[in-house]
């Protein structure tokens, strides 16, 4: 069923209110990394809901706003393979009316990372998916650890608001050579599309690196930077986390996620890996 008001989703959520609701938030353009979600959500509850929404407060002013891929009819079509109770596709006016005021924000983990090039990205996303879960009160929200500083913020904002639901981590899913899927990967040409490869090798190197004994952030920081650098590759940032505190780490160790932004050409991709993991 497709929802496009507010009020017709609070009624559809509370009319489920004694069921489980899984919740998929996205921005459309669907692939497969998103649609592992949307798998994983329906397995697990009675109810399962997707909402598509381009979230005009989490681009920046030069940002891709205005380009950001757009295809409902092939989304509907891809969900359609799904057994999705619900799919909400709320109009900007809606979400956000004249006269709009209220923001979230979670301080310091937004201002790191993708926040010190993005600034009001994570205000932006922190808002509009505060927004959804009231509107659609699910009890779980699948989320790909693709986006892990997203996770992080969204796992805060729940907690210091008193928020009931409970997010759901998933794993990344890749193309066959390794590239983290994502809707941005469309802007890539063929040759970008190559060297985009840059951000799974240079982690994958991060790893090996940590299985041969290192634990040194700086060598294997300075190791992934020549990789990428080779690729053309201009780094937006390269950092070390906790797994689990989000903490900058002093040392590699099992539990650290190494974490990177990098541009291609003109496009800005993501990626993250768990050192540790098998
Ligand atoms: P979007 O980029 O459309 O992503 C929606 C969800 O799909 C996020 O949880 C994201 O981490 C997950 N996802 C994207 N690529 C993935 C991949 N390759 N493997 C696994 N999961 C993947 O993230 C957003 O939208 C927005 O910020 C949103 C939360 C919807 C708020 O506007």
């Amino acid at each position: 069923m497709l929802i496009k008001t507010i009020s017709e989703m609070n009624e559809f959520a509370l009319s489920n209110k004694d069921e489980s609701i899984g919740f998929v938030p996205t921005m459309g353009s669907l692939h497969s990394g998103h649609l592992s979600l949307v798998e994983k959500s329906n397995k697990e509850n009675q109810i399962a809901i997707v909402s598509i929404f381009v979230n005009p407060t989490q681009f920046g002013v030069n940002e891709d706003f205005s380009t950001y891929p757009r295809d409902i009819r092939k989304d509907l079509d891809l969900l359609s393979d799904y057994k999705v109770d619900a799919v909400f596709c709320p109009e900007y006016e809606d979400i956000y009316p004249k006269d709009y005021k209220t923001f979230v924000e979670v301080h310091d983990y937004s201002k790191k990372y993708c926040g010190v090039t993005r600034p009001d990205h994570f205000r932006g996303v922190a808002t509009v998916v505060c927004k959804l879960l009231n509107i659609v009160k699910p009890t779980f929200m699948y989320m790909g650890e693709k986006d892990f500083q997203q996770i992080f913020i969204l796992e805060k904002m729940i907690l210091d608001l008193n928020m009931s639901t409970k997010i759901i981590r998933c794993p990344i899913v890749r193309e066959s050579d390794g590239l983290a899927m994502s809707s941005r990967n469309i802007y890539l040409d063929i040759s970008e599309r190559q060297k985009a490869l840059c951000l799974y090798q240079s982690l994958l190197l991060a790893k090996k690196l940590f299985n041969e004994g290192e634990i040194e952030i700086e060598h294997a920081k300075n190791k992934m930077a020549e990789l990428i650098e080779k690729s053309n590759g201009i780094i937006d940032y390269i950092a070390f986390v906790n797994n689990n505190t989000f903490n900058e780490v002093k040392r590699l160790t099992k539990d650290t996620r190494a974490l990177l932004a990098v541009k291609i050409g003109r496009t800005r991709l993501i990626d993250n890996m768990l050192l540790g993991e098998k």
